[in-house]
């Protein structure tokens, strides 16, 4: 945290419908199950405790990161002198309506993957299974093979670091990057979606999840993929024939099933899975002079994504 930083304990217990926690381990907050504690770690409920929340952690220099579901994150043991944000209640609704769908930031995807087929709408049925929040969506354009989020996003309400509410309209379908600005936070996203039978919908929605049952391991404790797919190619595929499958460092282990996730087998520290890492990326570098570039978010470590 920069050295001038403030307390803001006391400012941060004051806003209303926000709930303040310090120095929480983060590491029941991630899917790997690792990660050290935050200075802060915040809930806020409503668009107006997000608003007041972020003024005074301008005022006191507190830097900032908002969580989602951390499964697109690998936070340092050491963990984050800086303030933790998670988004519930009015900030994870969903909500359908005029041909679309609404929801907070905070809401999970598979809860706006299932209203909509509820609703007979199509145009999410690429996100099944996606463990992640709709705004860790919007802030890596999370997608499979059957689509991504930039495709059916028709606006974004996001507020700055200020406080400053703004909403935005055009996205740029950048493969597994932000779509709007990477220090905005994302309040609501709108999905503009289309009327269509709920059986052809459920259908696509089973092609999804049985294309990912059979490469992925679904229930082990990962992040999903670790490395970005370099152009033309599938860091999975570079990293098998690596033969890296199984390489192990304590309890962190590259999966048997797909080469590019790694699984905390029970007990890992973050330490270990970034070693992993980087003997995967060193491996492939070696072996096909490409650089694999991370997916997953490091949080609390020297280089940081
Ligand atoms: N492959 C191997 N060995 C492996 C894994 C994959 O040879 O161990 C080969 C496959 O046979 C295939 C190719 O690599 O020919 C691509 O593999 P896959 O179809 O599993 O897709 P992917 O590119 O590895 C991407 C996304 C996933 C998404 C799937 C399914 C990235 C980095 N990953 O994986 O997204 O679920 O497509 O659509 O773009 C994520 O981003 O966290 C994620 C899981």
């Amino acid at each position: 945290m920069a050295g001038r930083a403030r307390d803001a304990g006391a400012a941060l217990r004051k806003v209303r419908d926000a709930y303040l926690e310090e120095r929480v381990p983060l590491a029941g907050f991630t899917t790997w199950r690792t990660g050290g504690p935050a200075r802060y770690l915040l809930t806020v409920n409503t668009r107006q405790s997000l608003i007041d929340s972020l003024r005074v952690l301008q005022d006191a220099g507190v830097p900032l990161m908002v969580l989602g579901n951390g499964s697109n994150v690998l936070v340092s043991d050491a963990g984050w002198n800086g303030a933790v944000m998670r988004l519930k209640e009015s900030l994870a609704s969903v909500e359908v309506g005029g041909g679309g769908l609404d929801a907070g930031g905070g809401a999970l995807l598979g809860a706006a993957v299932s209203k909509a087929l509820r609703a007979s709408l199509s145009g999410l049925e690429f996100a099944l299974g996606i463990p992640g929040t709709v705004g860790g969506a919007v802030m890596t354009n999370a997608g499979t093979f059957a689509g991504s989020t930039a495709a059916s996003l028709e606006s974004v309400d996001a507020v700055d670091r200020s406080g400053e509410l703004l909403t935005l309209e055009e996205f740029e379908d950048v493969y597994r990057g932000p779509l709007v600005a990477g220090d905005l936070i994302v309040a609501g996203a709108r999905f503009g979606l289309t009327p269509e039978d709920g059986a052809s919908i459920k259908s696509r929605m089973e092609e999804v999840r049985s294309r990912r049952e059979g490469s992925q391991p679904l229930a082990a404790a990962t992040a999903g993929s670790v490395f970005k797919n370099p152009p033309g190619e599938a860091a999975g595929r570079l990293l098998d024939q690596c033969g890296l499958k199984g390489r192990t460092v304590g309890g962190a282990s590259v999966s048997d099933v797909h080469a590019n996730f790694i699984i905390n087998s029970g007990g890992a520290s973050s330490a270990e899975v970034k070693t992993l890492m980087d003997v995967m990326a060193r491996e492939v570098e070696r072996a096909f002079d490409v650089r694999l570039e991370a997916e997953v978010r490091l949080v609390g470590f020297e280089e940081e994504s």
